[in-house]
């Protein structure tokens, strides 16, 4: 009897927790140094690939040192809403003052009959903020390639938010200067057979260059890449920060190591959320905003990710 009301007691908790986690978000901050040498701020092996342990959480605006420039990078939100008219997350992305907004994918949920008006409304009152730049993620690229399915519905959604100035990139860049910086952000979009369930397509540097063309060596390279399995191919593509999301911080985490699942069934997927360093390039993985398959979230809070880029002497401008 004992035992049966200790687990009652634990799955009452969790059950509590995992209901908390879908109703609220974190501001999670990173800082990354803008040029060709990124300086080991996180203080981790340059040359190595680790989980995100370098995350800090801020609640709400921190001051901002001489040169940095703030980005906020969103992902994932499949139509979730925090607060009437999403007030709450749109409150979260105007006070980190951010000079662009990058959407990477996924913001609404590609389902027949599923409306996709609160991720339209919400990212058509952030183009009032700065400059939004979008890419697409597998939910709004199935809605684009089969209108068998999904009727026009991609086409206006797409359209909505290009009317209120948003920058769709499909397949497609543009650039921006931070600061001095030349910078330019590309919004890649892969096979849908990559995003397939059982193994995975493969996709090497050659077919990216196909979609995307080759990096650009006088400028920095921001790669919005939805799916971040293939990160290895967008480093060996020569980004210089690849921005990712889809696995959803892995819908359950073991804190400070790793998540466990991604919506696509992919046991303990690598890169599920946090900063990624290999050499003088960063990955950032957002644990996403909303969920869609599995209405989970455990130890793994949804995430508006602020980046704090710094511009350091001598770098390529
Ligand atoms: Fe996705």
């Amino acid at each position: 009897m004992k035992y049966i009301k200790i687990a009652v007691g634990f799955i009452f908790l969790i059950s509590a927790e995992i209901i908390r986690e879908l109703r609220s978000f974190r501001v999670t901050s990173y800082k990354i140094t803008l040029g060709k040498t990124v300086s080991d701020e996180t203080g981790f092996d340059k040359n190595s690939l680790r989980e995100g342990i370098s995350d800090r959480t801020v609640s709400g605006n921190q001051g901002r040192s001489a040169g940095e420039h703030r980005l906020v990078f969103l992902s994932d939100l499949h139509n979730q809403v925090y607060g009437r008219g999403n007030s709450r997350l749109l409150r979260a992305v105007r006070n980190a003052e951010p000079e662009v907004i990058l959407a990477g994918g996924d913001m609404l949920v590609g389902k027949a009959g599923r409306s996709y008006e609160a991720a339209a409304d919400f990212v058509r009152q952030m183009s009032s903020i700065c400059p939004v730049y979008y890419a697409n993620g597998n939910h709004e690229q199935r809605m684009k390639e089969m209108p068998e399915c999904y009727g026009q519905d991609y086409f206006e959604y797409k359209a909505k938010l290009e009317e209120a100035g948003v920058h769709f990139l499909e397949n497609d860049s543009a650039e921006i200067r931070l600061g001095r910086l030349p910078v330019r952000i590309t919004g890649l979009e892969i096979p849908l057979s990559c995003y397939g369930r059982l193994g995975k397509g493969e996709l090497n540097k050659k077919q990216v260059e196909e979609r995307i063309g080759k990096r650009k060596p006088s400028v920095y390279e921001i790669l919005l890449a939805h799916n971040p399995v293939y990160m290895k191919t967008y480093f060996k593509w020569g980004a210089d920060l690849v921005l990712s999301g889809h696995f959803h911080g892995g819908i359950v985490r073991i804190p400070g190591i790793t998540g466990i699942i991604s919506p696509g069934f992919r046991i303990f997927p690598r890169y599920s959320g946090g900063i990624y360093k290999e050499g003088t390039q960063t990955a950032v993985v957002s644990k996403g905003l909303g969920s869609h398959t599995i209405p989970i979230r455990l130890f793994n809070p949804a995430e508006v990710v602020v980046l704090r880029a710094c511009e350091r002497d001598g770098n390529h401008v």
